[in-house]
């Protein structure tokens, strides 16, 4: 590993200095699907090719609503071993667990020193959890300050996430720039980068909606753990409609046009172009599966040789690549708001 490291020392030097660093998170919850995959995660493995990526698995922010206490725990090992096994490579990348750097937490009470409970207060994020649970927890309420603080911890230029984030990265620039008025220029101002369209793909069993990791859905979604056998019976038992034309037409045909994406963006075909080859749903059922099937392999291979051990190992790595970040921009926070 060093070797390689130094016989590329000079053309790896200058570019990581200069690629902007991109912070992303997702909450450790549930097996990753099909549709996480093709429509934002697949992205992300891309963007470590022109961007210094930092990537949080936001266990803290799991725990904002209640949870089974190793529920968590679990989630978070499987969820490393999802990314890796989709291409996000911990030597080259930043992969580790919010938990395991103590300043988040730290950085977060100094967030929500400088934000309104008035603007917190307006997060429709917030106002959605908070309407449809019964125990509304304090950090629930507090969580974009904790967003804020994973940002700005790693002097974070892009943050790439999907269009429901805005309002926590709009607020997180308000914040820091509150705080740079306050206290100085210490923190550095992301800015939000919605990223390259994925592909939206739908329930099997309800085309209508966005597949999810529902429990309600289970044959609707495709988990990337599923063996060809589930994906085969998930795909054959997939909604399609009572005419039978193969057609690209997502308004009067959900569950065919779904099938014709999902076969689209496995093959990297177009799904208009590929309707002409069927005249049978059963076929196109057929073909959607085994495309899919050779879309997961190669990550499935990836993750069966990834045992636990070696994912906590890659991620005590990744602890200590982020510690050597945000502990110095912590310091400068620290010294900034001059406590004794
Ligand atoms: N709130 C984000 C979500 O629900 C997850 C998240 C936590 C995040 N911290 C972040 C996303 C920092 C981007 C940057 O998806």
């Amino acid at each position: 590993m060093a070797l390689s490291y130094g016989s590329m020392a000079d053309s790896e030097a200058t570019s990581t200095a200069t690629r902007p660093r991109a912070f992303s998170g997702i909450q450790p919850t549930g097996t990753v699907h099909l549709g996480n995959y093709l429509g934002a995660l697949r992205n992300w493995s891309r963007l470590q090719e022109t961007t210094d990526g930092v990537y949080c698995l936001v266990d803290l922010h799991a725990l904002s609503v209640p949870r089974e206490p190793g529920e968590i725990q679990r989630a978070t090992l499987e969820a490393a071993k999802d990314l890796i096994s989709i291409g996000i490579d911990p030597q080259r990348s930043t992969l580790f667990v919010q938990s395991h750097v103590r300043e988040h937490t730290e950085l977060a009470w100094q967030m929500q020193c400088v934000a309104g409970f008035g603007e917190l207060r307006r997060m429709t994020q917030f106002k959605d959890k908070s309407e449809s649970s019964q125990f509304v927890s304090a950090a629930l309420f507090t969580y974009p300050t904790l967003q804020a603080a994973d940002i700005l911890l790693y002097d974070t230029d892009i943050v790439p996430v999907g269009d429901d984030q805005r309002q926590h990265v709009e607020f997180t620039r308000d914040i820091a720039t509150r705080f740079n008025s306050r206290f100085g220029d210490v923190l550095v101002i992301p800015e939000h980068r919605i990223p390259q369209a994925g592909a939206r793909i739908m329930d099997l069993q309800h085309p209508e909606n966005k597949m999810s990791k529902s429990a309600e859905s289970p044959m609707g979604s495709v988990l990337l753990t599923d063996t060809e056998a589930q994906i085969e019976k998930k795909f054959k038992r997939a909604v399609t409609d009572t005419d039978s034309e193969v057609r690209y037409d997502p308004e009067n045909k959900p569950g065919v046009s779904n099938l014709l994406a999902i076969l689209a963006v496995a093959t990297d075909g177009d799904p208009t172009t590929l309707a002409e080859n069927y005249t049978q749903y059963g076929p196109l059922k057929t073909d959607a599966a085994a495309a899919v099937i050779e879309l997961l392999r190669p990550i499935q291979n990836k993750r069966s040789e990834l045992d636990d051990q070696t994912t906590v190992d890659l991620l005590n790595l990744g602890a200590d690549k982020a510690r050597d970040v945000a502990v110095p921009v912590m310091e400068r926070v620290r010294d900034a708001v001059k406590l004794l």
